[in-house]
């Protein structure tokens, strides 16, 4: 690949008439673009072979391999294919645009050639080709992004697991061997830590499946479930983070869906989880869970009346590590909305929002039921 910085592209022009070739070669040299000249159809596929160039400019009416079959020899192959093909025609001569657009020609300039449309022409599709090189590079970036964070999600749950198993083996000793020393509190605390831990074990479980299962629903149980029951688990165990204030939690009951249970249940926990926390400032805190249908589709929702947010300024949230507060205000890692769209859409479901400041918020979604 050329760097375009340092040079303003590399053209082939292919012609059997070499007074034309002459005539493009001045001009394009002139404005700074590097030029190569062939006679003939084969000597192009030869040459674009070895070296390809950005941009080729084909005439059509030539000897042996006309314009139009270097073309489609040029398209058929993988690694020539994208190397973008302006036709050049006389125009006395008969040119069929539609058979030059269909062998993968992106553009023609008639002759005589003009100074200035050559040039335009040339422009675009370097122009082009260009945008669609960082588009390219943008891309793998990504995917390594991606990567990147599947097998650090990987590694945390793996490592999450073996402490958590030293953990749950000390709890096992301390009720077994200490659990008559301790009065009915610390007998009751034990067991909390006991539930507590097994939980854990459950998400890390859940957790670890999602990042092997990358994109794909082959991991994904399908089973109808009770999501109203899940919620108010969920809610029960979040009382207890709730501390000083009383909050008004509606949750709607006999909500059912299908899905995978445990990971429904972590996306879930997180949007709950974010409406107790982003309510925390709230004079009186009210979150609800409830269902309802839009033309077919059964759409859940999770609604608080919080600190809200600018909804224009809302566009990454589902990418991980986007927060919109405060680190001191509300505490986050800006993991948690990423992990529920992803969940979401290993369902094959959607997720979106509503959201004023100062006022609450409402994620809704469905599990494409
Ligand atoms: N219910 C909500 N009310 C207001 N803002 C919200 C709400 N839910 C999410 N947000 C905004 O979206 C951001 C991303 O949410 P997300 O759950 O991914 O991260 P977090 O809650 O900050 O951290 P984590 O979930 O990893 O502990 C939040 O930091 C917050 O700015
Ligand atoms: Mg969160």
């Amino acid at each position: 690949m050329n760097n375009r910085n340092e040079k303003k592209g590399d053209i082939l022009i292919v012609d059997d008439i070499p007074e034309n070739l002459q005539l493009l070669f001045t001009m394009l040299t002139k404005q700074g673009y590097e030029v190569r000249r062939v006679l003939s159809g084969k000597q192009a596929l030869n040459v674009v072979k070895v070296e390809p160039p950005d941009l080729i400019l084909l005439d059509i009416r030539m000897p042996e391999l006309d314009g139009y079959e270097v073309c489609q020899r040029l398209k058929a192959d993988e690694t020539t294919q994208n190397i973008p093909v302006i036709f050049l025609s006389a125009l006395n001569e008969t040119f069929d645009k539609v058979t030059a657009f269909q062998v993968g020609g992106v553009d023609y300039i008639s002759k005589p050639f003009q100074l200035q449309e050559v040039i335009i022409r040339v422009e675009n599709q370097l122009n082009l080709l260009e945008m669609q090189r960082k588009l390219e590079e943008k891309n793998k970036e990504l995917e390594l992004v991606n990567k990147e964070l599947e097998s650090f999600g990987y590694r945390v749950s793996h490592d999450l697991r073996n402490h958590l198993n030293v953990i749950n083996s000390i709890i096992y000793l301390l009720s077994k061997k200490h659990g008559q020393k301790l009065d009915n509190v610390g007998l009751k605390n034990l067991k909390i830590l006991e539930d507590e831990s097994e939980r854990m074990a459950e998400m890390i479980e859940d957790l670890w499946r999602l990042s092997e299962s990358k994109s794909n629903y082959l991991d994904i149980s399908l089973e109808s479930f009770d999501l109203s029951g899940v919620v108010r688990k969920i809610v029960d165990r979040l009382k207890i983070k709730m501390k000083e204030k009383e909050k008004i939690v509606i949750i709607k009951s006999d909500v059912y869906a299908t899905g995978d249970e445990g990971l429904i249940k972590i996306a879930v926990e997180n949007l709950l989880d974010n409406a107790n926390k982003f309510t925390n400032k709230t004079e009186q805190p009210r979150i609800e869970f409830g269902q309802l249908q839009q033309q077919d589709q059964t759409v859940y929702f999770v609604k608080d009346n919080g600190v809200g947010f600018d909804t224009k300024k809302g566009n990454n949230l589902f990418t991980p590590f986007q927060r919109l507060h405060q680190e001191q205000e509300f505490p986050g890692t800006g993991i948690g909305l990423a992990t529920v769209k992803r969940i979401i859409e290993l369902h094959g479901g959607e997720i979106w929002y509503d959201a004023k400041v100062n006022q609450g918020t409402t994620f809704y979604f469905t599990f494409g039921e």
